[in-house]
Formats: C-alpha cells, structure tokens, sequence
C-alpha cells in the first residue's frame, strides 16, 4: 500500500484517526502536516498524544513554535512553523535537538522550513471538504512503507 485516502466525517473522526497512527507511528521518525488554516492537523494531532497516553491539554504551538510532550516511553515534538519569518530561524529554535533518533516529530506548515528541514518520512495532508475532512497519508522512506504497512494490518 502506497497511501491512505479516507474521509473523516468530523472532528471525533479525525481524532480517531491520530490514534490509529499513534499505534503505527514509533520514535525516529519525522511527520509533515499539510493543509490550509483550520484542517485539522493539530486535532488530528491531539488524538494522537492521547493515545500516547498524554493527559493534559495539546495546545496549538502557534505561538510557542514548538511544544514537546512525554506521554510515553519516548518524547514527541510538535512545531506549527506557520509564523515562522524566515526557515533561517529554525535554527536558533534549536530544532536539530528535535530530531532525533529518540522523538516522534510533527510539524504543521512545514513548507516555512524548507530548505532548512529535512525531508520527512510520512507526509499527511487534510483537505476541508463539503462536509468533514479528507485525509491521506503517504511516504516512501523505509519507516513510512512500516507504518503504512502497519496501518493497513490493523484497519
Ligand atoms: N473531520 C472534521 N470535520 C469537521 N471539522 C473538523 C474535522 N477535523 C477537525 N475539525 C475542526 O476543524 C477546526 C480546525 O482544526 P485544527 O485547529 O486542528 O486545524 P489546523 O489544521 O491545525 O489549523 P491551523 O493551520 O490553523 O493550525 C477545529 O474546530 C476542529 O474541531
Ligand atoms: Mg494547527
């Protein structure tokens, strides 16, 4: 399987579908969120923590850039690079620290980092529809063809 192409019929299911990668999805590998303001990527991402096991609120780093989260045996980075001035500016925000072996990574509005950041493994990407959302997730690394071979295991 090459990609994953479904719709998601509300925010609920959106959700749902971050706990599926959660169960899919391991440390070392680096996530992209695509998709215009208001998609769906940070709920998507918060179903995701909770199945991690986090607890506590998932608050869109808009404003902070980055927020990093231990819900589990490994820590998970999550960056909304939507006002980042310059990709330069990764820099200083010290994200090399971020991407290691040992994290899962996310980040919205990657594209403010090109040239800067590194290619990702999982590409996802929302779309708004009439109603709901579509969502497809895609990747051709060697870690992305795992998850997406997991994902196709399990649902
Ligand atoms: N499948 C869905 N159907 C309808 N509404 C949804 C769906 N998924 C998420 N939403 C809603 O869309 C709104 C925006 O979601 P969210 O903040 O996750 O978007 P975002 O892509 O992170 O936006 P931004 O680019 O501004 O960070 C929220 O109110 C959320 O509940
Ligand atoms: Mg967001």
């Amino acid at each position: 399987m090459s990609c994953v192409d479904v719709q998601l019929a509300d925010s609920e299911a959106t959700r749902a579908w971050g706990a599926r990668l959660a169960a899919c999805c391991g440390p070392g590998l680096l996530v992209f969120l695509s998709g215009e303001l208001g998609a769906g990527k940070t709920t998507l991402v918060r179903g995701l923590l909770r199945a991690l096991g986090h607890t506590g609120a998932v608050k869109s780093p808009t404003y902070t850039l980055i927020e990093s989260y231990q819900p589990g045996d490994f820590p998970v980075h999550h960056l909304d690079l939507y006002r980042l001035a310059d990709a330069e500016e990764l820099e200083w925000l010290g994200y090399r620290d971020l991407l290691t072996p040992d994290a899962l990574c996310l980040i919205e509005w990657p594209q403010h980092g090109a040239g800067i950041l590194p290619s990702a493994d999982l590409h996802l990407t929302l779309w708004h529809q009439p109603e709901g959302r579509r969502l497809r997730i895609e990747g051709s690394t060697e870690k992305a063809r795992a998850v997406l071979r997991r994902l196709q295991k399990h649902y």
